[in-house]
């Protein structure tokens, strides 16, 4: 298993967080986690990378506990294995778009392939704003840079956070089965959050996740 949480917790100081919850994915296995805002998904998230440490249970990324590695060893796991698409993007604001898929690369460890980046914008359908600045782009434009920039990577666990929220249906939909194709034929793990219903047909698997940060129910 690329992933594998089990009965993990986190409560922020509030009260607000998510779980306990267990799931497991395999490599080349895809999964969206539906849930309402303030479920907890973007903790989720956090915990998968390693940016959290979960107060009860257990965070497995391939086969390793990030929790238990000192910060260098997490931050060499996460940086080798896994691929983030943030809720708040992120993307480096001094940088063009391909200025950015080109550092992530290069901070994956990976050498410099500008016909996987040409390819990757080609299909988000940003290939001419290739040149811009994050905030010459719009919320939708620039979420579709993130999108890539993740993708461009490699990861063999690509997490997303609400990747398709400012996009309309046929962005969203274009989002969406690059964002599946893309693990598929890497055969990477593939977890996206969201609460976005129009993505759940689209997805083989999904768990809901109830208000309270608990699971709520799945479909295989
Ligand atoms: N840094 C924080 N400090 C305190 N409480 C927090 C913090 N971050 C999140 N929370 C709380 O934890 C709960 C889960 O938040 P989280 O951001 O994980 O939800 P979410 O499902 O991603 O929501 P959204 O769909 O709005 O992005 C919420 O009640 C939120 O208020
Ligand atoms: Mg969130």
């Amino acid at each position: 298993m690329l992933l594998e949480v089990g009965n993990a917790s986190y409560r922020h100081n509030g009260g607000g967080g998510v779980g306990p919850l267990s799931f497991a994915l395999a490599a080349g296995e895809a999964c969206l986690l539906l849930g309402p805002s303030g479920s907890g998904k973007s903790t989720l998230i956090q915990l998968i990378a390693g940016l959290l440490t979960p107060q009860a249970g257990t965070i497995l990324v391939d086969g390793t506990p990030m929790h238990a590695l000192a910060p260098a060893a997490r931050d060499d796991l996460r940086r080798r294995t896994i691929a983030i698409v943030f809720q708040s993007l992120r993307l480096v604001s001094a940088l063009s778009v391909h200025a950015n898929l080109a550092l992530a690369r290069k901070l994956a460890g990976l050498p410099a392939d500008p016909a996987r980046i040409a390819t990757l914008l080609d299909r988000l359908a940003i290939a001419p704003l290739a040149g811009r600045l994050p905030r010459e782009l719009s919320q939708g434009e620039a979420q579709r840079a993130a999108l890539a920039r993740a993708l461009v990577t490699e990861p063999r666990l690509l997490l997303a956070d609400e990747p398709t929220s400012a996009l309309d249906d046929r962005a969203a939909a274009a989002a969406a089965t690059l964002l599946l194709d893309s693990a598929r034929a890497a055969g990477a793990a593939l977890l996206v959050v969201t609460h976005d219903s129009r993505l759940r047909p689209r997805f083989p698997r999904a768990i809901l996740l109830g208000a309270d940060g608990r699971i709520a129910g799945a479909r295989a």
